[in-house]
């Protein structure tokens, strides 16, 4: 069983991302990243982020379909990311996808992009299959998600301020690190004591929700008042501190949901999970508690066309189609 063959686009921030996928088997998956154009604003630029996909989207959809092997001609549907996002860049890639489905007679598929992240641990993985818990992370979103199955999901807990993410690349552009700031803190805290300073773990009395605004804070005045009384940590020290406040918080939480639901298998998705220590912790306490942990290589757990084309698939055997007229969703909901 190899499901439909889709040409799948996600442009909904700052990676314009085309994969060809054959159910969740990946032929071509390939990107542009702008991180380099934004990292002088010190964070994503709405305006010059459409601009680069409206650039970069017609040779990287053919530089997908070559490496493929496949001609649009074989194609069963074309998908792109809906929402949520950024509209400007959410609409580059939808439009594009839809022209072209329009103009071969296609079906086409407007895709939610965390449906997308969660169908990454699939596509690195055969057995990863529902019932199971996901971790998303990314610089937008922080969820715990429980999958009954395919399409049916229920969102346990989220942040109710800041992503996961977003603290990460506050907090860096606070330590002057640059942007994005966790594959930063993630290098500079593998000498770092995460033990040196403890910062607070907020929402301890929530099952599922996330708020990371107070630990921005705590960092702040602890690390000021440190340098007034001379007793900075080091930059390494700090990172690996701050890493391990955002880590203990996602996993404790997504044990949590384990534990309440009872699953054998757990996932994550978002550019988040791309964290080593993150990584290492989630797979610990999955060997603990006996459950399975599927996490998907760095590269398909940050935005990529082919979780995209997965998820299309999943909706496109099931006979879905977004309408012609429809338009993208900046703040779609899973
Ligand atoms: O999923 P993603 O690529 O895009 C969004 O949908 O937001 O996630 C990007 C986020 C950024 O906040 C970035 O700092 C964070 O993922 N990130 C990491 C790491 N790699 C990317 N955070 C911690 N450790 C990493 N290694
Ligand atoms: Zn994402």
């Amino acid at each position: 069983m190899s499901g439909p063959l889709v040409l799948a686009f996600e442009t909904s921030c700052d990676e314009t991302a085309v994969a060809v996928t054959e159910g969740t088997r990946v032929l071509s998956n390939v990107l542009s990243s702008q991180v380099d154009m934004h990292a002088r604003f010190g964070g994503v630029v709405p305006e010059v982020a459409a601009r680069a996909h409206v650039e970069a989207i017609r040779s990287l959809t053919h530089r997908a379909l070559r490496e493929a092997g496949v001609h649009p001609d074989s194609l069963d549907g074309i998908a792109a990311t809906r929402g949520p996002g950024l509209v400007g860049s959410l609409l580059v890639g939808f439009s594009f996808a839809k022209a072209m489905a329009w103009s071969r007679g296609l079906p086409f598929l407007g895709v939610d992009h965390m449906e997308g992240h969660l169908f990454a641990p699939r596509l690195d993985f055969d057995d990863f299959r529902p019932p199971g818990v996901v971790l998303l992370a990314s610089g937008g979103h922080s969820q715990v998600v429980l999958i009954n199955g395919w399409g049916d999901y229920r969102v346990l807990g989220q942040t109710i301020d800041d992503a996961a993410g977003e603290a990460f690349d506050k907090l860096a552009r606070f330590m002057g690190l640059g942007f994005p700031g966790g594959p930063a803190i993630d290098a500079l805290s593998e000498t770092g004591d995460p033990d040196r300073i403890r910062f607070p773990r907020a929402l301890a009395d929530r099952r599922y929700d996330f708020s990371f605004s107070g630990l921005k804070t705590s960092v702040v005045t602890t690390l000021e008042k440190a340098r007034a009384s001379g007793t900075l940590p080091s930059r390494e020290d700090a990172a690996a501190s701050i890493q391990e406040a955002i880590v203990d918080v996602l996993v404790q939480k997504t044990m949590n949901a384990v534990e309440d639901h009872g699953v054998e298998i757990v996932g994550g998705g978002g550019g988040v999970v791309a964290n080593r220590r993150l990584r290492t912790r989630l797979e610990e306490e999955a060997d603990r508690r006996g459950v399975g942990m599927f996490l998907p290589r760095p590269i398909m757990c940050t935005d990529n066309g082919a979780m995209i084309g997965a998820a299309a698939a999943f909706r496109l055997e099931r006979g879905e189609r977004t309408e012609w007229r429809a338009g993208v969703d900046s703040s779609m909901k899973l």
